[in-house]
């Protein structure tokens, strides 16, 4: 353990548990702690120090769905369903912030305090891939608008080349969630939250399903103000702007175009 990381350790004690993942980048020690936030389960783990900004929801189903994710024989159907089932659990995890309204409700028996979500959030995928995951969401939230930016990446650059860019009114008053289950360099995303900035939005998450630590520190160091859920967090890109051990392409595998 490196001396750095011993405060950090000691602070936490017995209370939580702790995981350390060595990276193999020296100059950060390559460390990332994962503990329970102080009143959840032990569903929602922070990344600290190495990773600001970014929680790997770590419920046992999202793990389980990852691994059938991964694997590369699962079938194109298959994959749509995880896909969105996983959007599902992230979401469930990633609006605890979302502000509430204060309602009357009328039960069969007589009438009580409830409470409604003030303004239902606006969904924005990056197309083609962000599209598997909107569905899963909107089952949570059918009030949901929905949004789209495509972009692709230039296959030698890596850089991202946007085509189309379409939201809903209220993009400066909503929150507005910004989905693609993969956030590799980090460029689509970086550029996808530039654009929605652009446009007015102020309050935005990011919403993936694997995320490589190159991704996660260009997105935290362009747009500090966006917070980053992430299913799971791999090794590292290889040279081809893949992340491994990753999942593949995954606009190919939801839409069957390999
Ligand atoms: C994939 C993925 C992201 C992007 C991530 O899309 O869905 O949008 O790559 O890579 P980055 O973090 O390095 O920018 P792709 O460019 O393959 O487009 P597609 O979904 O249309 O196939
Ligand atoms: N886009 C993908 O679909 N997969 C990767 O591994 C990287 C970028």
């Amino acid at each position: 353990m490196p001396a750095a990381a011993a405060p950090l350790v000691q602070e936490v004690r017995e209370r939580v548990l702790v995981f350390a993942l060595v990276l193999g980048e020296t100059e950060d020690h390559g460390l990332i702690f994962f503990h329970a936030g102080e009143d959840t389960s032990f569903s929602t783990m922070t990344t600290t120090p190495a990773l600001p900004g970014c929680t790997v929801v770590a419920h046992p189903l999202v793990r389980h769905k990852m691994a059938l994710l991964r694997d590369r024989a699962t079938p194109t159907k298959l994959f749509q369903e995880l896909v969105s089932e996983l959007a599902t659990l992230l979401a469930y995890e990633a609006t605890q912030q979302l502000a509430l309204a204060p309602i009357e409700v009328t039960t069969p028996l007589e009438t009580t305090p409830g409470e409604r979500l003030a303004t239902p959030p606006i969904l924005v995928p990056i197309l083609r891939a962000g599209l598997g995951m909107v569905d899963g969401i909107r089952a949570l939230i059918p009030d949901a608008r929905v949004g789209h930016i495509g972009l692709y990446r230039d296959h030698d650059s890596l850089a991202p080349v946007e085509y189309y860019f379409k939201v809903p009114p209220g993009i400066a008053t909503h929150d507005v969630f910004l989905l693609d289950p993969m956030l590799a360099t980090g460029g689509s995303a970086a550029n996808a939250v530039t654009a929605l900035k652009r446009s007015g939005a102020t309050r935005l998450t990011f919403l993936c399903l694997v995320a490589a630590p190159e991704g996660v520190r260009r997105l935290h160091a362009e747009h500090p103000d966006v917070p980053i859920f992430t299913a799971a967090l791999d090794r590292e890109l290889n040279t081809h702007g893949y992340i491994l051990p990753g999942l593949g392409d995954a606009g190919d595998r939801l839409f069957g175009t390999k």
